[in-house]
């Protein structure tokens, strides 16, 4: 199994990645922080804590920050509700707390303790990553690499340029970018391959508890593919199935930098070269993911039936 930590702000498609994880045997999930992002941190850590808790699982939470490094936060609401989750209310037996550590201490005593180099999946703008990174430089060692959704070698939903995530936090994201550890950016460029449609969300409606759920989630999930068609892209499980299922995705190296100011902030300018230092995920089987999207609905159902 690979031991995993995920950074997120939940969040339709981020409790639908955490859903995937939390339920995979071949990831570990060692510890969930929360970040400011599709909605305040106050709401996006207790949804991070009610999917732990639906679940029944142990896996700590830790509340990150809410502000970007220099930006204003810019939330979502108009995507996910304003809950963050289309204002479900997650079915939960109590109440969990978060952990008395920060995001960044809870990360960075969970990757020092390790036996084993830890796999980040930021899901969320990269604040507390690059927090962690500045703060505690030496975590590096133990960090197997960062498989994060962001970015994108073209276009954006932000701004025509810079895919939200990012854009959330230019800066903290160039902190990031800089720093000498293998990075997979499932940006834009892969997510709109690995759409799911009306038909799929028919299918996961009749799967139980969990299926009805993320039906209800995702009527409201108003992504820019959202339409009559009600396609929708989930974008931070490719972060997941990547890690589950690499051989979905095509990849290509780039060295990729992040603009932080100006018109074109938030933008990953992606430069292809067989000598990049990042991994930039550019498609995805679409026929591939969808299965294996239901596949994963179906199991959790067929696990708590
Ligand atoms: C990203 O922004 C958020 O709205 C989603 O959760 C995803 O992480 C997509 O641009
Ligand atoms: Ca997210």
């Amino acid at each position: 199994t690979t031991p995993i930590i995920i950074d997120t702000d939940p969040g339709i498609d981020d409790i639908i990645a955490i859903s995937a994880a939390l339920n995979s045997d071949k990831l570990d999930v060692r510890l969930i922080t929360s970040i400011g992002g599709n909605v305040g941190i106050e709401h996006t850590t207790k949804n991070a804590l009610d999917i732990v808790n639906y679940f029944n699982k142990n896996v700590p939470v830790a509340q990150g920050v809410n502000k970007p490094l220099l930006n204003k936060l810019s939330t979502a609401e108009h995507v996910h509700g304003h809950n963050g989750i289309g204002n479900y209310i997650i079915n939960t037996s109590q109440n969990l707390s978060t952990i008395s550590d920060n995001a960044v201490n809870a990360m960075y005593n969970t990757i020092m303790q390790s036996e084993e180099p830890i796999t980040l999946v930021p899901i969320g703008p990269l604040t507390n990553i690059a927090l962690l990174l500045s703060l505690y430089p030496e975590t590096k060692n133990n960090i197997k690499e960062i498989v994060l959704m962001g970015g994108a070698a073209v276009g954006g939903n932000a701004t025509p340029v810079a895919e939200f995530n990012i854009y959330a936090d230019p800066h903290a994201a160039h902190i990031v970018f800089n720093i000498d550890i293998p990075i997979v950016m499932c940006g834009l460029d892969v997510t709109r391959e690995t759409m799911i449609n009306f038909n799929d969300i028919k299918t996961i409606e009749t799967m139980g508890d969990f299926g009805q759920m993320i039906t209800k989630m995702l009527d409201v999930y108003n992504d820019v593919n959202s339409g009559e068609d009600h396609e929708h892209i989930i974008h931070d499980l490719c972060t997941i199935f990547y890690l589950l299922y690499p051989e979905i995705f095509i990849t290509e190296q780039a060295n990729v930098t992040v603009i932080t100011e100006g018109h074109a902030a938030g933008c990953t300018l992606t430069e292809f070269s067989h000598e990049g230092r990042v991994k930039v995920c550019m498609h995805a089987d679409n026929k591939q993911f969808r299965t294996k999207f239901i596949e994963f609905v179906s199991n959790i159902h067929r696990k708590v039936k």
